[in-house]
């Protein structure tokens, strides 16, 4: 089993790139399906996500090649199978947005029935709403979704709740509909308005994106586009938090910091000094960091990605913080995990209590999802002594290239197999 093992206690300092953003490249991809000429994508991150999404879009007959680690080229002409095996599905949920794409281009998809996952339930009843509303017959047999139509045609939709996965699977659909669509309560997550700039790019007419009404107009075909994907905001708070929990001093770049702000403006409140540039944040904390209170809530609000990660530097934090959960239900798993290398949090419900302590110590945890697998790396480097985060297959999902970037700031960590190997960078590390 690959796990990483890290020794604590150094501060994270130097300058890291951040990778295109792993969500807004799964809807993009998905929809790089929709013409019959080739869509050049760049700036996908190297991640085990995108790249079971790109086994999946082959595997309905789409052409694929892998330019570089970076750089995909896609043409679905050769399109056969507007049904999607379930092995995809198991091995990435947001394959579901082939739904919304296929629907769109040929009126007619099938896709397994993604379950829930280990962060909570995820109903899809906003996306089948959606579909509906646009004219298609919408299924749930045999565990699958099937949506069909003569025509799609424009609508006036308001989604119930603000779902990322319903505004982009909709608009989607909505691109190659007859008339004009109006999604109201639309999600305003960076990658809605990446995805749309992407599909305006191949000819399609879509307005609004970033705000909570977004206007579609119908086109009958999409054409050839190259297009560079956002970088990731999510990654790039990652290491943000990783310089606070550690008292380090990172730049991020490649960032776009206006994507960062609720992160930024946390890690004022509790005592971080953060500076942003064009393209560019640094966050440096010297002092012992003052509590604070989080909810997370959609765009613009903080980003339930976030969460598990906040929580560790609140845990070192003075005083005690509150942080309500509002999205999943399913999200404070790694606080047990989190327990064990000494933090003092209690979960009620939705809401977590942390009272800050002076040190963690290091222990063997285990990763329950990718954002809190992340955010045991982060109180792996900021505890003292060693620790070693199992199953760290959950954060290879979604960070490029994780430990080498942060070995890159000063940390002690490894990607290790073995018992062995744990025991020779232990001997190693001590040696130093
Ligand atoms: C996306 C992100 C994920 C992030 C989440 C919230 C991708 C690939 N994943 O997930 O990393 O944590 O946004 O920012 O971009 N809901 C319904 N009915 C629906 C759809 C959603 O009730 O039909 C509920 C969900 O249970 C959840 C909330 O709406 O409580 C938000 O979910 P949603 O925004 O859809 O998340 P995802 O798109 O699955």
């Amino acid at each position: 089993m690959e796990r990483y093992v890290i020794k604590g206690g150094t501060p994270l300092v130097g300058e890291v790139e951040i990778s295109g953003a792993k969500n807004a490249a799964l809807g993009i991809l998905a929809a790089s399906i929709m013409t019959d000429e080739t869509v050049t994508i760049d700036n996908i991150p190297d991640v085990s996500d995108i790249n079971a999404l790109l086994q999946a879009i082959e595997g309905i007959g789409a052409y694929v090649e892998r330019v570089d680690a970076h750089t995909v080229k896609i043409n679905g002409s050769g399109i056969h199978d507007f049904s999607l095996d379930y092995e995809y599905i198991k091995k990435i949920r947001a394959s579901y947005y082939l739904l919304g794409a296929l629907l769109g281009k040929y009126k007619k998809a099938e896709v397994p029935l993604p379950g829930g996952c280990n962060i909570g339930t995820r109903p899809i009843d906003q996306h089948l709403k959606g579909f509906r509303a646009l004219g298609a017959d919408v299924r749930i047999e045999y565990g699958s979704i099937s949506a069909e139509a003569s025509r799609l045609e424009g609508t006036h939709l308001y989604f119930d709740v603000v779902s990322v996965g319903a505004t982009i699977n909709v608009m989607m659909a909505a691109t190659m509909a007859e008339g004009t669509t109006i999604m109201e309560n639309a999600a305003k997550e960076p990658h809605i308005v990446d995805l749309a700039n992407f599909l305006n790019s191949m000819g399609a007419n879509i307005k609004g994106a970033g705000t909570d009404v977004i206007r579609i107009k119908g086109v009958p075909r999409l054409h050839r586009a190259e297009y560079t994907v956002i970088p990731d905001q999510i990654e790039a708070g990652t290491f943000m938090f990783a310089a606070a929990a550690t008292k380090g001093d990172v730049t991020v770049k490649n960032v776009i910091p206006k994507h960062l702000e609720a992160i930024s403006s946390k890690l004022m409140e509790m005592g971080c000094q953060v500076e942003e540039s064009d393209d560019a944040v640094r966050v440096y904390c010297k002092n012992k960091l003052r509590n604070t209170h989080i909810k997370t809530l959609p765009y613009p609000g903080f980003p339930t990605d976030m969460q598990p990660q906040i929580s560790v530097v609140l845990s070192l934090a003075n005083g005690t913080s509150i942080v309500t959960e509002s999205i999943f239900e399913n999200r404070f798993k790694y606080v047990d995990e989190l327990a064990r290398m000494g933090a003092r949090i209690k979960v009620e419900s939705n809401t977590a209590i942390i009272t800050g302590v002076d040190r963690l110590s290091g222990a063997i945890v285990s990763s329950p999802d990718l954002r809190a697998g992340a955010a045991l790396v982060i109180a792996g480097l900021a505890a003292e002594g060693f620790s070693v985060v199992e199953d760290i297959v959950y954060i290879k999902r979604g960070y490029e290239r994780f430990d080498e970037k942060l070995r890159g700031l000063g940390a002690e960590i490894r990607q290790v197999t073995t018992d062995k190997e744990i025991r020779k960078f232990q001997l190693m590390s001590e040696a130093v």
